[in-house]
């Protein structure tokens, strides 16, 4: 009888382990058409109750990112950091910050990702260092080389008053330059005070850089995202930038200026070869590094340079809730045509991310399920926030509850246009305390309160749940009609668009209603599909069931509602 129990128990365990298996995909090419999970540690899991996320945590639910069928989880930054941007500001590149954890348990963290057929890419963030960095502190004492880590200028001295060398404003908001009485000199901050900005023209700073890329290649990790990149250079003649003609921001606004000499500029695409050709000399495997880039224009450049994902925020910056399904349309195809011309470039789509409002938020709940229909079924790699798979909302912060630096900056009266805590508070694994994150009640982020009705746990055993659409999309995503297929955007009716994936007799159409109220069309004609096709997949308010069978030549879609069908083949 016993024996039987540990035969039973082992046997359980086993199929709940191959479960959450991935099917790992290698080789050269295993990025083309991956879901990339992107996990915010500090709100992720808790393994030690002290409220905040940590790399043991996230070890821990690494099921659960297999089990939705990612091929990559890409952690934000992990480094040890005074915390002011939440590891965006880094004081050591080569080691764990004590919140998360250990160098060991972000080895155990990758050996476990590894068997369970996941790929872990870091957060890099080479714009800026905290100023808590050695190199900084070095610096400050003009100790060679770090003397030119960073970028010193003299005060301009007007009508003997002491002022920035020139007119250059932080995303944040206020001057980018900040006073250093030790050095008797300004540095540069294109984001917070405590951020500052490291010099590329330094060969020392370069290769300091790239030391940091092997520590990390060194223990096994498959690539990088790399923050904010566009701002790594700036002009050496130092000049006023241009104002902009803004009239409803505060006059020291970041967009109030034409950032001509402080972004994109061309010395970039030098550095990011580099790192590429680091990249690749390092692979001790035929798996690709994978880069992706966090810039927000030029992605053809990006592409030419070494980037496998030029980030394509669409889905963020351009398109919101007011958007026609033209919109959708035009954008869709102008990002597919002007992919330049070789096979190693793929699109992606970025559904969310821990610097904007959730997509449950910005298209509301009952199109929640919508920007993931659509970056698991259009072509390429599909990024996803963790949470969205859940349709987690965002919550309501008060000012005095605000922990975001941008939020905390802008004021009582304006951190809610900035604030990114909305986004961040941690996952809702189940009903329990915390909402499962944390055995503390205290979370660093306050927990939506909406936990106990929305959570994985939940969603797992109901019939129609956002995880369920989600698992059944990236399982789709996984078929040879959506790696290789055919893609065509048509617009059904002016409030209806058609996605069509074919590949032999394998057909997959999705089908978006962006009208409020129900539309009925000839889906059949004006997508060219069979005319009757097969439910595979519908957002959760839609009541369009799985496995029914739906005539084409007049098919009803509810209100924001979005329905993937196929041909019986792929069901
Ligand atoms: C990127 C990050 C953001 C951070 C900023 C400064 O935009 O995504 O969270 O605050 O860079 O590092």
């Amino acid at each position: 009888m016993f024996r039987l129990y540990i035969f039973i128990t082992a046997l359980t365990t086993l199929i709940a382990l191959t479960t959450s298996i991935s099917i790992k995909k290698t080789g050269k090419n295993w990025y083309k058409n991956s879901l990339v999970y992107h996990v915010y540690p500090r709100s992720f899991k808790d393994s030690n109750g002290d409220g905040i996320g940590d790399l043991n945590g996230i070890t821990s639910k690494l099921e659960h990112i297999a089990d939705i069928g990612a091929d990559a989880l890409w952690l934000s930054p992990i480094y040890t950091s005074p915390q002011f941007d939440f590891g965006y500001d880094v004081a050591n590149y080569t080691d764990v910050d004590k919140d998360y954890g250990t160098l060991a348990d972000f080895d155990k963290l990758v050996a476990r990702a590894k068997f369970l057929g996941l790929k872990v890419i870091l957060d890099f963030v080479p714009n800026h260092s905290s100023h808590e960095h050695e190199w900084f502190k070095k610096s400050v004492q003009r100790i060679k080389p770090y003397d030119e880590y960073y970028i010193w200028r003299d005060a301009k001295i007007v009508n003997g008053i002491r002022k920035p060398p020139n007119n250059w404003l932080s995303v944040v908001r206020g001057s980018a330059w900040e006073w250093n009485e030790a050095r008797k000199q300004y540095y540069l901050h294109q984001f917070n005070i405590p951020q500052a900005d490291l010099n590329y023209r330094s060969a020392a700073l370069q290769q300091e850089m790239k030391n940091v890329l092997n520590f990390w290649l060194n223990r096994d990790v498959d690539g990088f995202r790399i923050d904010t990149i566009s701002h790594l250079f700036e002009d050496v003649r130092f000049l006023d930038e241009p104002r902009r003609n803004i009239s409803d921001s505060p006059e020291d606004d970041y967009e109030t200026l034409d950032h001509i000499y402080t972004r994109n500029l061309l010395e970039i695409y030098d550095v990011l070869k580099s790192w590429r050709k680091l990249a690749d000399n390092h692979s001790k495997t035929a798996d690709t590094k994978i880069i992706l880039t966090e810039a927000d224009t030029d992605f053809a450049m990006y592409y030419e340079s070494g980037s496998n994902v030029p980030f394509n925020f669409m889905f963020i910056l351009d398109l919101n809730n007011k958007s026609s399904a033209a919109d959708f349309k035009r954008l869709i195809d102008r990002w597919m045509n002007n992919i330049p011309d070789n096979p190693a470039y793929v699109a992606n789509w970025v559904v969310g991310n821990h610097d904007n409002h959730r997509a449950a938020f910005r298209f509301g709940e009952k199109r929640a399920d919508q920007l993931s229909m659509l970056a698991t079924v259009l072509p390429g790699v599909s990024v996803i926030y963790n949470g969205d798979e859940i349709g987690m909302h965002d919550r309501n912060f008060t000012y005095e509850e605000t922990k975001d630096p941008i939020g905390c900056i802008a004021g009582p009266n304006r951190y809610h246009l900035k604030s990114r805590d909305p986004e961040r508070t941690p996952f809702q694994w189940d009903n329990s305390t915390s909402a499962g994150f944390s055995a503390s009640n205290r979370t660093w982020l306050p927990v939506n309160s909406n936990y106990g009705t929305l959570n994985l746990a939940v969603q797992r055993i109901t019939a129609v749940s956002h995880y369920k659409v989600f698992k059944s999309l990236s399982r789709l995503k996984r078929r040879p009609v959506i790696e290789q297929g055919s893609l065509q955007t048509v617009l059904v009716t002016e409030n209806m668009l058609g996605i069509i994936r074919r590949h032999g007799a394998s057909v997959v159409a999705l089908v978006i209603n962006f009208a409020d109220t129900s539309v009925t069309a000839d889906a059949r004609t004006w997508m060219n599909i069979p005319e009757q096709l097969i439910v595979y997949a519908s957002s959760v308010h839609s009541k369009l069931l799985a496995g029914s069978r739906i005539d084409t030549t007049r098919i009803t879609i509810p209100g924001s509602a979005s329905v993937v069908l196929t041909t019986a083949d792929l069901v």
